[in-house]
Parts: structure tokens; sequence; C-alpha cells
């Protein structure tokens, strides 16, 4: 049976139904899912009641796993973090500011799949901005400030021991495991083509992105503003409402997303993998 693929109505995104992900997929199934992924960048699959095991093979069929530094897997599995609130918990929202997965490494994971486990009656929804449409409609003055630019990716801000998660992060119920490795940077470029598609689009954002190479701070600072206040608006943004046994895959190549909250006194457990920019070979 052929995939059903419903585009969300909003800047991007689309559900997938007509598949079933407990079981092997088709080659042909693997290559619509891929075909809707880069065109729609998210997509989500309702009524999927997937184990662990489902959930790696899944991801295995679009990549290797990726990377995933600084939080601790799930216990018994080596490529699954848990993204975690507690009913009661006071730690900071994670996640809550815009990014694109782990963009501070030297290939940044293709994707990331994430699976709700137990979700919230309201709130929690998870943001993603389109950033080939942000870089379609942005003006040309902006753009040949950017044009030709390499961003200053890095984890400091965040998972540096005197960072976000680092040492003075207490009460929360993820495992973060802050690192000096956090400092290390990497170039890349503001815009750039997607590897598969070729589409231009803008990659990363301030937060992950810490300067740009060879401009000043004092001058890079207030542009990297600029183009986060671009790039996030409204009419880039796709809000996706979770619902439980829902897994959602998305293309950190195209989108920019970010965690919000909502649910105070609810618990939210959702399991993650990411999808490596390039397949292992065995
Ligand atoms: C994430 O950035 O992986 C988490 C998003 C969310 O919790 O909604």
């Amino acid at each position: 049976m052929a995939i059903k693929v419903t585009p969300s109505g909003q800047a991007c995104g689309a559900t997938v139904t007509g598949v079933d992900l407990t079981a092997p997929l088709s080659d042909s199934s693997v290559a619509d899912i891929r075909a809707a992924w880069l065109d729609h960048h998210v997509l989500s699959f309702p009524d999927q009641k997937l184990t662990d095991d489902d959930l790696e093979r899944f991801t295995l069929y679009f990549g290797s796993f990726g990377n995933d530094p600084f939080i601790a897997p799930i216990p018994g599995r080596e490529h699954i973090i848990a993204v975690q609130r507690d009913a009661d918990e006071s730690a900071p929202l994670f996640a809550e500011n815009w990014h694109t997965d782990w963009s501070f490494q030297e290939h940044p994971p293709a994707g990331t799949c994430l699976y709700g486990i137990t979700i919230p009656p309201s709130g929690g929804d998870t943001l993603f901005a389109d950033q080939h449409a942000a870089l379609d409609a942005m003006p040309d003055e902006l753009r040949q400030r950017l044009e030709g630019r390499y961003a200053v990716h890095s984890a400091r801000n965040a998972y540096a021991p005197e960072g976000m998660y680092g040492e003075k992060d207490e009460a929360r119920s993820m495992d973060i495991r802050p690192s000096e490795d956090a400092k290390k940077i990497r170039l890349h470029p503001i815009i750039r083509e997607h590897p598969e598609t070729g589409r231009p689009g803008i990659f990363g954002t301030v937060g992950y992105i810490a300067g740009i190479d060879g401009m000043e701070p004092a001058e890079a600072l207030p542009l990297l503003m600029e183009l986060h206040t671009w790039q996030t608006q409204d009419r880039f943004i796709y809000r996706h409402r979770w619902e439980p046994d829902m897994l959602v895959m998305w293309d950190n190549r195209s989108v920019l997303h970010k965690a919000t909250g909502g649910y105070d006194g609810h618990d939210r457990l959702l399991h993650r993998t990411t999808i490596a920019a390039y397949r292992q070979s065995a």
C-alpha cells in the first residue's frame, strides 16, 4: 500500500499515514518516505506503537546513527536518548532555544527522529522554522552581508561546565554530561546548499553559532541577532502538536527547531535518535 502524505498547511511539515513502522519497510516505502522528508522537511507518523527496536530500525533506513554527545543514552541502548521532563521539574526547559541538532560537529546529523511516549494533554509543542523559505524571502541587502560567510559553531554556551546545562544546572531529569569538549569550534557556511536537494538555505542560528569567522564580535553579534529575527518569523514556522505513539523525523539541514513549555504538572517523555550525515560502511 502506498503511503499517504498530507501537508500541514503551514510553512512546512506533513503527516504520513498508510505505513506500519512496527514492521520492516519495503525499499519503495523507504524511498517514498525519504522523498516526502526532503520535500516537507518534517514528517509525523501518528498511531505508531513503537518499541526502541522499531525506532532504531526506522532510523537506520535513512542513514547510520549519528554521534550524540553530552547526553547519556538510555540504559541498554547506545543510540537512543530520552528527552524528558518530570511534572514537578524546575530546571529550565531543555532545547527551548532555536537550533539545529549538533551543528557544532564536523558532520552534523542529517536528521533527527523523536518518538512521543508520554505526552502532556496540552503544551509541549515543537516548533520548526523552514530555512529554505527564510532564505528565499530574505532581502538582498541582508543576504549580501551573509553570503560567503562562515559561522563559528560551538556547544560551549550549552554543554560546557559553565554552560546552560553545565555544573550549576540542577534538578534536571535528563542525563546531561557537560564537558570541556563543548568549547571546540567548527565552521560551517551560513548559507549553503542542501547536500541532497541542492536547495539553498540558512544553516544554524545564534546559540550554537557563537560568532562569524573573520568578523569582530561587535559586528558579528548584531548581524547574528538580525538573522535570528529574520529566520524565525511566524510565516516560516510549523507548530507540531504531539500525540502519544507519534514519531516525528526532521531534516536538520532544512529546519531549525525548538521545544516549548506550557505543561507544568505533567510528565513528558520522548525517545530520540539522530541520522548521521553519511552512512558508515559496516
Ligand atoms: C529536541 O530539540 O530534540 C527536543 C524538542 C522537544 O522537546 O520538543
